[in-house]
């Protein structure tokens, strides 16, 4: 659990697509300008920041001290977040929360058993909100010239243990297994243009080529970086399309 992201947080508050603005505003309608909501696995505060803005109070927990600080740093004067740090097998020490959202985090986490314990926690309309990438996303423009770079250095593009590629369970399975098994998906699209940069950022963005994983390799990652992918593109500019993914998950009503 420790360092997953070591020296990430900056990178991925500058580089990773932030959600749609009807992204979030979904979410908020969702929970209720007046709710509490966990953001667990927060990060910098990708759906904290934004969320907080629209709702009563934002608990943000995170494993990572220097994603807490990142997001603390950015939040500037918003009153109305709390930053805890903790993660998925911590809940019960948490203040009371009504709903809980969770960015690109569920895989890090024992899926089943988080949602179990949630069913512990959360009041009875209390709803569990996935956003992210869709199950299924085009590849990255620039991938082609990234994985020659990664094979390049060794290193394995999976480090999460519950993703699909590692457990072959996709998280609507693992949700419509649950107790929260009444699902409501939405999508959203975003066009982005990409430098040379930003690609090379966002590569310090993921756990697996984050900096404290790449270690003295890092000057020699980034320089080999920018070698492929000017090889492969030599203007260096990118342009694509991302999709953010609002999955929302509920209990069943109880019959009368
Ligand atoms: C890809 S980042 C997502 C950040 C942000 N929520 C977003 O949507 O951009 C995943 C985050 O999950 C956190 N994480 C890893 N294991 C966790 C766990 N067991 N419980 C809660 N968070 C965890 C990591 O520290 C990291 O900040």
């Amino acid at each position: 659990m420790k360092d997953l992201f070591g020296g990430a947080a900056p990178y991925y508050a500058k580089y990773r697509t932030r959600y749609a603005d009807p992204a979030i505003e979904h979410l908020a309608a969702t929970f209720g300008a007046d709710s509490v909501v966990l953001d667990l696995g927060c990060g910098p505060g990708t759906v904290a920041i934004p969320l907080a803005a629209r709702v009563r109070e934002v608990l943000a927990v995170d494993p990572e001290a220097e994603m807490l600080a990142e997001g603390r740093r950015l939040a500037g004067r918003a009153a109305n977040i709390r930053w805890l740090r903790g993660d998925s097998r911590t809940l019960r020490e948490l203040p009371a929360f009504g709903h809980v959202v969770m960015g690109r985090s569920f895989h890090w986490m024992d899926r089943r058993a988080v949602l179990a314990e949630l069913d512990g926690l959360l009041p009875p309309g209390g709803v569990v909100a996935l956003v992210g990438p869709p199950r299924r996303v085009a590849e990255e423009p620039w991938e082609p010239a990234m994985r020659r770079v990664r094979d390049e250095f060794e290193v394995n593009t999976f480090t999460a243990a519950n993703t699909y590629q590692a457990t072959g369970v996709h998280y609507e399975e693992v949700l419509a297994g649950s107790p929260f098994g009444v699902l409501d998906r939405v999508r959203y699209e975003q066009r982005h243009t990409y430098g040379l940069e930003a690609v090379i950022g966002l590569q310090l963005s993921y756990s697996y080529t984050a900096p404290a994983r790449l270690g003295d390799r890092l000057p020699a990652f980034t320089e080999a970086a920018r070698r492929e992918l000017l090889a492969l593109n030599p203007a260096g500019t990118w342009e694509l399309v991302s999709v953010t993914e609002v999955l929302t998950a509920r209990r069943p009503p109880r019959s009368p």
